[in-house]
């Protein structure tokens, strides 16, 4: 990890460095006004999570997989690192938060994972970014009908909240997920790596006990513009009315690491992305035979999908596009491939489309779908669930012939690329 000595201004002057870094991981030992160190780009490539969770590249989908099936509860401790500070007396100011671009509505907490209890479900673990309003106050974006949100609704407007900065991996994967309502997605966290809770100091929550620094407050009825602010499509989101959130009490690890992660970066994608591919997995899996899923950076890591399937059956692609869009709700666009296709490789992709595609039959399109509210070309209505146009495209290799009938086994070889003999 690199380690940066000489002071570096949370505004503005941060971010350009960890971007011209390249994202990768880096320690800020002096950022200028905070005592705080900054950490980013800690998870920043798929290498670098599967070294934290101690599973090979190639292993992470399962692994992550495994974990949204099998969630354990986490074991509850009494006295924990992230409470050795206590300050009841708050000044928000006094944490290295990055302004990151000079189009930003504001500085913004990145890496926020918040806890909040639904009075129906149980407790809710979602990342928000928050505009630090004062020395005590943020808005908090919301994406409406996301656990948070419906959380806050069904309280009547207001409700605890707990902010962690500076999670663990584990915390860090499952709070990306969006499992089945009622799962609690630090047990999540847990399957992946110990994650031991303790209760906060002023609210009725718990958090895990590794965190650098914790922000106890509560989500109030106020509303305030919130943004802009560049979102994961690399493109400045619009300003909405979101809520205020009040801070009461900061605790905190004696020597807390702040961490930074830039928005629209490989780190907020692989974040997004990575723990929706399980998602996908699952309910591809329950049609036909699921061998891989990756969000593709290109599409943010979010709006694009390739899907590797083992074929037994001839609609086994078009099964595969339908459960895809089931298995993660902001997917717009998805390739199903056959398993002898490279899904690390844009170029065998692109060759896969180019022998073993037909726009006429091989086209699923749907339109006027709920869609993501990060596609800036989505119809947006305040309030409202983001619409789109959704495709999926069939780029196996085609089990029937124009004419219908089934092809066989040998005609379905010949689509296979010939490759030469290693000399
Ligand atoms: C780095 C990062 C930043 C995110 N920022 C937000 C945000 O500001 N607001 C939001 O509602 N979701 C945000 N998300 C997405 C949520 O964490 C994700 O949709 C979550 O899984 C929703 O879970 P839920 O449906 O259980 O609430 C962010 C995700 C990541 C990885």
């Amino acid at each position: 990890m690199l380690t940066i000595s000489q002071e570096v201004d949370p505004h503005l002057e941060m971010a350009a460095l960890i971007h011209q870094l390249g994202e990768r991981p880096v320690l800020f030992r002096c950022a200028k006004g905070s005592d705080h160190t900054v950490a980013a780009g800690i998870c920043s490539s798929r290498e670098l999570v599967a070294l934290g969770l101690d599973v090979p590249r190639e292993g992470l989908l399962v692994t992550l997989a495994e974990a949204l099936r099998n969630p354990v509860p986490p074991q509850m401790v009494a006295a924990a690192p992230c409470q050795e500070v206590v300050e009841k007396s708050v000044d928000l100011y006094k944490l290295p938060i990055l302004t990151h671009l000079p189009g930003d509505g504001g500085p913004y907490v990145t890496a926020g994972v918040a806890i909040v209890k639904d009075p129906e479900l149980g407790r809710n673990t979602c990342f928000h970014r928050l505009m630090r309003l004062d020395e005590t106050h943020f808005a908090a974006r919301l994406i409406e009908g996301r656990g948070t949100h419906t959380a806050v609704q069904k309280a009547g407007g207001e409700l605890e909240i707990a902010i962690c900065i500076g999670n663990s991996l584990g915390v860090l994967l499952a709070a990306a997920m969006s499992p089945p309502p009622g799962v609690d997605e630090l047990c999540i966290a847990n399957a992946l790596l110990p994650t031991p809770l303790v209760k906060c100091c002023t609210v009725a929550l718990e958090v895990p006990a590794e965190a650098e620094i914790v922000l106890e407050g509560r989500i109030t009825r106020q509303l305030v513009d919130e943004g802009p602010f560049l979102d994961l499509t690399e493109t400045m989101d619009i300003v909405r009315c979101q809520p205020v959130v009040e801070i009461k009490c900061i605790t905190h690890r004696r020597d807390a690491i702040y961490q930074a992660l830039l928005p629209g970066g490989l780190e907020h994608k692989l974040l997004m992305g990575m723990p929706r591919e399980p998602s996908i997995y699952e309910e591809v899996n329950k049609v036909c035979d699921c061998v891989n899923v990756l969000l593709t950076p290109g599409g943010a890591s979010w709006l694009h999908a390739v899907v590797q399937i083992r074929k037994r059956n001839p609609d086994d692609g078009r099964r595969a596009i339908e459960a895809a869009f089931r298995g993660h709700a902001s997917l717009k666009h998805v390739l199903i491939v056959d398993e002898d296709i490279n899904i690390y490789d844009p170029a065998e992709l692109e060759w896969a489309m180019a022998t073993r595609f037909q726009a006429e039959c091989d086209v699923v399109v749907l339109p006027d779908q709920p869609g993501s509210s990060l596609d800036p070309s989505a119809l947006h209505v305040p309030g409202v669930k983001s619409r789109t146009a959704k495709m999926g495209l069939d780029a196996t290799i085609p089990w029937r012939k124009p004419s219908g009938a089934l092809r066989t086994e040998q005609e379905r070889a010949a689509f296979h690329k010939v490759r030469y003999k290693a000399a």
